[in-house]
């Protein structure tokens, strides 16, 4: 896909990256002007002791702080309304998102409702969010969704059966501490779950056709990256230099969607995930290689370029070798960290393959018209079969 002379618009928070980076998040909050902070989490976090050590770091510091730790793992719009109502009776002024994607897409949507009002509902889209919300700071504990740095928050609509988003500049955060530190209490499944997200964004983002120059710089490299640091991740929690990486490589795969976007394996995911209760980089990860399957020749000189970061000497093969060989080695990254990856694992209901497919269609073009093959009803129908 040509990209050259394309329009670029770059958005992100402030960054603040590294070992131990979460100590300064006392003096963070003082220099936005809040004595008092609403931390929205989970109870996972909590249990991992991660809670505690932000709400010690914020005692040192003389900073009040009202807790919300009730983010369900594929948050309902019920459930931001709850959290919602919640930091209002705390008259929270400024949000601080700690967890996964989950806690953190909550954080967002709250910091826009504390501010605007109004309902949640109205603000699910493209650009329908009114304006900035009250400040916030996004600390992830997992190396994956990247949505501490990104445009999107997304939510499971159990009416609709499937999930939506909103997507808006001003639901990005004012800050994202990313401490890999943090992440360290992962157990491997979550490990898996969480990079194979981060992973399908560098790689549906870098095929995307909103690509540009910049994004393939950063998603080309978190491709590399994460390739190179997940197996190490997987087997060993402990490892801080594949944890460093992992949560380098997925906060560039957050930079990647604000810019490109991903794609099918997400909008495929979504009805899935609505009814399954999957993790999300788990339901991702369901058609993904089915879907490189469908993208690799369609666009031969990028996955040619995925497959030389991945290490395989593509020299004496052909061009059409040398794209499949990125999917092989998709593959084997999938296989080493031992995530589902077929639907027969999750024992789909194989009559579901229709409607997810019309639902796939009615509700996520967003994301279908990125991939650089254009999937029809019966293409997305021949995925979810391949995948079965
Ligand atoms: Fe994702």
């Amino acid at each position: 896909m040509m990209n050259a002379l394309k329009n670029i618009t770059l958005a992100v928070p402030e960054i603040l990256f590294g070992l131990g980076v979460i100590k300064e998040i006392g003096d963070r909050v003082k220099s936005l002007g809040a004595s008092k902070v609403v931390i929205i989490t989970d109870e996972g976090v909590a249990a991992a002791g991660i809670l505690n050590r932000v709400l010690g770091i914020f005692e040192k510091s003389g900073i009040a702080c009202a807790v919300f730790d009730q983010v369900e793992k594929e948050p309902s719009l019920e459930n931001v309304e709850r959290a919602f109502k919640e930091a209002s009776a705390a008259s929270g002024q400024t949000i601080i998102g700690l967890g996964g994607g989950s806690s953190i897409d909550v954080s967002k949507m709250v910091a826009v409702l504390l501010k605007h009002g109004g309902s949640l509902r109205d603000y699910l889209g493209i650009d329908k969010v009114p304006g900035r919300g009250v400040p916030t700071i996004l600390v992830p504990t997992t190396a994956g969704t990247g949505s501490e740095v990104s445009k999107f928050a997304i939510f499971d609509n159990r009416q609709a059966k499937t999930k939506l988003g909103a997507v808006s500049s001003h639901l990005i955060a004012d800050l994202a501490v990313v401490d890999p530190e943090l992440t360290i209490s992962m157990p491997p499944s979550v490990t898996a779950s969480t990079g194979a997200d981060a992973f399908i964004h560098a790689v549906e983002g870098y095929v995307s056709t909103k690509a540009t120059p910049l994004s393939d710089l950063l998603a080309l490299e978190a491709v590399r990256i994460i390739y190179e640091s997940l197996p190490a991740a997987f087997a060993d929690g402990q490892n801080i230099p594949a944890r460093y990486q992992m949560a380098y490589g997925s906060m560039l795969g957050g930079i990647v969607l604000n810019l490109a976007s991903a794609s099918a394996s997400h909008a495929l995911a979504y009805p899935i995930g609505s009814e399954y209760h999957v993790p999300h980089g788990v339901g991702c990860m369901l058609t993904f290689l089915e879907v490189m399957e469908y993208f690799a020749m369609a666009d031969i000189p990028k996955f040619t370029r995925m497959a030389q970061v991945m290490g395989v000497k593509t020299e004496s093969m052909s061009p059409r070798q040398a794209a499949q060989q990125a999917v092989e080695e998709m593959r084997k990254l999938v296989d080493y960290i031992e995530i589902p990856h077929k639907l027969s694992a999750i024992n789909m209901d194989r009559s579901l393959i229709e409607p997810f497919a019309k639902s796939v269609v009615a509700n996520q073009q967003r994301l279908l018209t990125n991939g650089p093959r254009k999937l029809t009803e019966k293409d997305i129908r021949i995925i979810y079969e391949r995948s079965y």
